[in-house]
């Protein structure tokens, strides 16, 4: 096992560790960029296990282990699988972890990523697990906090759907460390669950995106998830609230940055893409070396 062994919650990693992701990160960027070729996971071969769909995380575990001189192996289809056979999860991953050097996997199911480990030989990657964690994500958010703002005397709103995203529920823990004053804007169905509020060291509070707009250093938009609403009724009473324009950021500081993991679907408007705010597709671009510092930590 890799001396980081699995990645399945942000709690993984200390703070120590995850400022030497990025640090690392950093080094790869040329090589992210197609500008220079990396060697060093030649003949190693990566699993990407998919039960639910994605672009941007399981292109760029791809892009990041071939940028790396390693191959990557793909199971996104369940019907095109022997999980259509009645196959277990433990027993796919037994399987599979006998393939290659390490294995990425979302599910929509929270917890699968644990139970996934428990059963394999080789290093695990939750690249999230229904409303659980998205632990690469929070990294490569991270590192574009750093890099487009900083992650000293951060005063960041998290707005959208806070109870299901699970991209707010790594960021939250990881954000701790940086004794952050962290603003949650959303509606009252879909506020962050309280296990999320406890232990939370730093300032946090419940705003409105109006009051704090002049004051906040970062944007954190999430969409509403609309998978994981029990009810669909529920989600067409929350559907389309929380929208951004150009209008709402009238009194933004000039240095606000404004994320969101994607995919987005109204809630930040196509004319804020434009401004010098919107740091959201160079976001999701860092997933790439970022994760090109997660495997070669991963995989021996
Ligand atoms: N941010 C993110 O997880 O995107 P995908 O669902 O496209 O992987």
């Amino acid at each position: 096992m890799s001396r980081f062994g699995h990645l399945i919650s942000i709690d993984d990693l200390s703070k120590d560790e995850i400022l030497y992701i990025l640090k690392k990160a950093e080094s790869f960027e040329p090589f992210a960029k197609g500008m220079d070729k990396s060697r060093i996971l030649e003949n190693r071969l990566l699993a990407n296990l998919f039960f639910e769909p994605s672009t941007r995380t399981r292109m760029s575990f791809e892009a990041a282990m071939k940028g790396l001189g390693g191959d990557v192996i793909n199971m996104t289809a369940q019907e095109a699988s022997s999980v259509a056979k009645g196959e277990t999860l433990a027993d796919t991953v037994r399987v599979v972890s006998r393939y290659v050097n390490a294995i990425v996997i979302r599910h929509p199911l929270e917890g699968t990523a644990r139970f996934a480990a428990e059963n394999s030989d080789v290093p695990v990657i939750n690249a999230g697990d229904g409303a659980g964690q998205h632990p690469t994500q929070t990294l490569l958010d991270l590192y574009t906090i750093n890099k487009e703002s900083s992650l000293k005397n951060i005063k960041i709103a998290l707005m959208g759907d806070l109870k299901y995203s699970r991209t707010v529920h790594s960021l939250i823990k990881a954000l701790t460390l940086f004794n952050p004053r962290i603003y949650l804007v959303s509606p009252d169905s879909l506020r962050l669950p309280e296990e999320f509020l406890e232990g939370i060291d730093g300032d946090i509070s419940f705003a409105s995106l109006g009051e704090i707009i002049d004051e906040i250093n970062v944007l954190y938009m999430t969409r509403i998830q609309k998978e994981r609403f029990p009810d669909e009724e529920e989600y067409r009473r929350v559907a389309g609230s929380y929208k951004i324009d150009v209008n709402s950021l009238k009194n933004a500081r000039e240095d606000l940055i404004i994320m969101h993991p994607l995919p987005r679907v109204d809630e930040i408007h196509h004319s804020v893409d434009g401004t010098p705010h919107a740091k959201y597709f160079q976001q999701a671009f860092y997933g790439v070396p970022v994760r090109m510092a997660i495997l070669s930590e991963m995989i021996e």
